[in-house]
Parts: C-alpha cells; structure tokens; sequence
C-alpha cells in the first residue's frame, strides 16, 4: 500500500494530510527517512512518525544465529548459496516468537551488519531498522571479538603491539584494538568498527594471514552455548541492553 495511504488508514492524518506528512520528511520506514508518499509499505515495516512507531505495527524482535561458513550474511543471494535470514526461520517459529507470527504472519528480519561468508560466528537480526542503525553507526563503535587462527609463523609480541595501537589499511588507519594471543596461531581481537573485512586486512597487514575466522561477541551479547548454524529469540531485557548502548 502507499505510504501516504498506509498512515491515513493508521489514522495519522487524512490522506492529503498524511502525504504532506511524509514529504515534510517525519516519516521513517525501517528506520530510514522516506519523503515519497508513493513508497510501497505493509504491516511488516517499522514506520514512525516524527520518532512514534505507529501503533498496531509489527512487534519487533532481534535474533542471534551462529553463522556457519559458506553462508551470506544477506536477505539473498544471486548465488543462490544459503542465507542468514533462511536459516533464523526455526528461530521464528520458536514459542516466544509465536505471539508476533499470529498478529502478522511471518516477521521479515535483516542482518545487522555482515560477515564475510568464510567467517563464523555470532551475527544479529531484526526487524527493527532503527536499532539495527543505532548499533551499527560508527559513533556508537559497539565493540566486535572474534578469533582468528592465523598462519605466518608465532605471533611476535611486535605484531600484537601494531594490531593494538592500529595499523594502516588502504582506507585508512584502523582504530586502537584489544587483542590477546590465545595460543599459537590464535588471536583474540575486539575491533570497535565494522569495516569490510577489517580484520582479516589487519592480520594480513601484520604477516598474518587469516586461515580462520569467527565472531565470538557483539556489544554485551555472547555466542553462548549457540553452536553453528542455532539461533535464539533474545529477551527483552538482552534488547533494552543493546538499545542502551552509547557511544
Ligand atoms: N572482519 C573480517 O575480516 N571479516 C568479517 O567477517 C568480520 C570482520
């Protein structure tokens, strides 16, 4: 349905009314300023108007999946490989998501940020395009663990040092990181952005490339006892610590 249609029959405004609404630009969908009355919305979008979710729209809900390897971290894939969002599926049909699929049929949910389809490990969806933006703005810099088995000989104590206080990459240097070695090969290492294969360029560019590559921590959550390819509905309290979360 039309935007401008949509929050007329929300009851926001007469039609005219609500389109002037929209190109006054008070209107978010999923998150994002929308100024076209004509954009195609339902009952799966978050719309808000100046902030305000519109009543009676889809409740929200953010997943935790342990990515396997070999899966993308997108809706879909022209490749036709396996999706974050196929595989949460389970996780929607689990008990405490029953309420939302009875109200609106299947919730359709999005993977905050990505990971690279050779990386495993803790990745989240939602349905809430606002806090998915929240956490994935870069002044928000919501801390990312991950471990990675790296090749290239023992990890020097040098090398541990330039992963620390930030190395150059060819779009810049990257912010200071926490890093530990867990064991030979093995490096923990808590990046406070989220850039296209971040740490993957980092290792490399300290004679380390990486042979294996998982997320162990997003912000306060934890993997868990997830193993590859589960995925949990996470509480209301685990949300109201996300949105929490400050730069
Ligand atoms: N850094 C990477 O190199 N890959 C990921 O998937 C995530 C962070």
């Amino acid at each position: 349905m039309r935007l401008g249609r949509y929050l007329a029959h929300a009851g926001v405004a007469s039609r005219r009314a609500a389109e002037e609404i929209v190109r006054a630009g008070r209107v978010t969908v999923d998150g994002e300023s929308v100024r076209d009355p004509a954009r195609d919305v339902d009952e799966r979008h978050a719309v808000a108007v100046d902030g305000r979710p519109l009543a009676g729209a889809e409740p929200r809900v953010v997943i935790a999946l342990h990515k396997p390897t070999g899966v993308v971290s997108t809706a879909r894939d022209t490749h036709g490989r396996p999706t974050v969002v196929e595989l949460v599926g389970s996780a929607l049909q689990a008990p405490e998501a029953g309420r939302e699929r009875a109200t609106s049929g299947r919730l359709r949910v999005y993977p905050v940020g990505r990971l690279d389809v050779d990386t495993s490990g803790l990745i989240l969806l939602t349905n809430d395009g606002e806090l998915a933006n929240a956490l994935l703005h870069p002044s928000r810099g919501v801390p990312r663990t991950y471990v990675a088995r790296v090749g290239g000989g023992p990890v020097h104590q040098a090398a541990v040092q330039a992963l620390r206080s930030g190395v150059r990459l060819d779009d810049g240097p990257t912010a200071p990181a926490r890093v530990r070695r867990l064991g030979p090969g093995r490096l923990e290492l808590t990046v406070h952005e989220g850039r296209k294969r971040q740490v993957r360029r980092m290792c490399e560019a300290v004679g380390h490339p990486v042979l294996a590559l998982s997320r162990t921590r997003f912000g306060p959550l934890s993997l868990g006892g997830l193993r590859a390819g589960e995925s949990r509905v996470l509480s209301v309290a685990e949300v109201e610590r996300l949105r929490r979360l400050g730069p």
